[in-house]
């Protein structure tokens, strides 16, 4: 396992680009299950999460190579409808094979993604969607076994006590692509990553149209065929990076960056006193001397997303007031606020918000990751410390952040990997 070694308080200046977005190649490398014929998918980020997804297409029939950032994907000739524990347990995104081989093969068996330190992660959207279009569902050794001899269109609410799912509403828009007759989702995930993936079953000769608002119509097609697609810049990334320098009061240029899908860290950047100018596919940050706290609440799309609650925490643990961060979408994500309080952060939590209490500044401090978002929490503290910041279980960052060490050593930052 490795660590990384921070040693925090350089100034941070220069470029940074954006790559593909992790959470939306997911799915369209899921989708690719549709079809016998071959995608190329590019732009795709070289990521842990990333590897895993090809892995298990290999398992589940696929012949998968990378081409520099491009993935090529072909059919070997058999299709298999078992998804395995070993994979599916390492990353809950696995789950999205479910509605494509239900489609594709009329079965499906996935293992149960299981629990995470963000908190419980039910899948009976998932179940209730595909149900819905005719499917038996059990669940049998730890696995959702799913059978259909034959989809069939239908209406279905898709939103439970937290709201949307965008990968229960990415598996049942995949699983309708080839069922007989309309399919309406109503309460879909309005997410990009969501809108994205119906683009790219439409390249594939889908029908689906209201992509990106909570109601997605899809009407089934016989078969599909094979797409080229790009992926799109991913949002979490640039949101972080915006973060990192409103914290670091830095004014580095972060390029392929989509700004119009972070609305709400725009508005929220505003009440907190910085200035972010935005051209074309690129942004500039400019901070005060002093940040004004501001409190946010987590929403879906278009709401202050949940994956960047973790890095606003931190933000915000450099201001000169109280503020009150809210998830409503994962309520327990909170396992950064110890890390952060051994950095000289004052953070309590109570129920599903964290209360910040702004101090002047943050010092070095060995820490561990939890999780992703968390994991770039840290590093964002550990940029702007004094001192030295280890942070152990570093492997979480890799999920989701390429190259994280070699574009932070690129804006100046003093950062080093050493195996633990
Ligand atoms: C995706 C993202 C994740 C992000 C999350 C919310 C990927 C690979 N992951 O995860 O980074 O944090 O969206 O934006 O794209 N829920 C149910 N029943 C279900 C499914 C979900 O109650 O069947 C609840 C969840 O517990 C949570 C809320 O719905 O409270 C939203 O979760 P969901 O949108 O499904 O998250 P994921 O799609 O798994």
């Amino acid at each position: 396992m490795d660590k990384l070694i921070i040693e925090g308080g350089r100034p941070l200046k220069g470029e940074v680009r954006i790559s593909g977005s992790k959470n939306a190649t997911l799915p369209v490398l899921a989708a690719t299950l549709l079809t016998d014929e071959t995608c190329v998918i590019a732009n795709v980020p070289k990521l842990m999460d990333t590897n895993t997804m090809v892995r298990l297409l290999k398992s589940l029939g696929k012949v998968v190579d990378w081409d520099k950032d491009k993935l090529i994907i072909m059919s070997n000739g058999k299709m298999n409808p078992v998804a395995d524990y070993k994979l599916v347990s390492t990353m809950r995104g696995s789950i999205c094979v479910l509605g494509p081989l239900l489609a594709k093969l009329g079965e499906a068996k996935v293992s149960m993604p299981g629990g995470c330190v963000i908190g419980v992660r039910p899948v009976d959207l998932h179940q209730k969607g595909v149900e819905a279009l005719g499917a038996k569902v059990a669940f049998d050794g730890g696995y959702i076994v799913a059978q259909a001899k034959r989809l069939k269109g239908a209406r279905v609410y898709l939103a439970g006590a937290s709201g949307p799912s965008v990968l229960g509403t990415a598996n049942v828009m995949m699983a309708a692509t080839l069922a007989d007759g309309e399919t309406i989702i109503e309460c879909a995930a309005c997410e990009p990553e969501v809108e994205e993936l119906a683009n790219f079953l439409n390249a594939m000769g889908a029908r689906i149209r209201g992509q990106g608002s909570p109601r997605i119509i899809i009407h089934g097609v016989k078969k599909l065929h094979g797409a080229d697609y790009r992926m799109s810049s991913d949002r979490i990334e640039a949101g972080t990076f915006v973060l990192l320098a409103a914290m670091a009061r830095s004014n580095f240029v972060i390029r392929d960056i989509d700004y119009s899908q972070l609305t709400a860290l725009d508005d929220v950047m505003h009440n907190v006193g910085v200035t972010v100018q935005a051209e074309k596919n690129l942004v500039k940050v400019k901070s005060p001397k002093v940040l004004k706290p501001f409190s946010i609440t987590t929403y879906p799309y278009p709401g202050f997303p949940t994956d960047l609650q973790a890095q606003y925490i931190a933000l915000m643990s450099l201001t000169n007031g109280v503020s009150v961060i809210r998830d409503t979408v994962f309520p327990d994500r909170f396992m950064h606020i110890a890390e952060l309080n051994r950095m000289g952060a004052r953070i309590r939590r109570e129920g599903g918000s964290a209360i910040v209490e702004g101090v002047k500044s943050l010092c070095g401090a060995p820490v561990v990751a939890s999780d992703l978002r968390a994991s770039a929490a840290l590093v964002m503290a550990g940029l702007v410390a004094s001192g030295k910041t280890e942070i152990r279980r570093v492997y979480h960052l890799d999920r989701g952040y390429e190259n994280i060490d070699r574009k932070l050593t690129g804006l100046g930052a003093s950062i080093k990997r050493e195996k633990e």
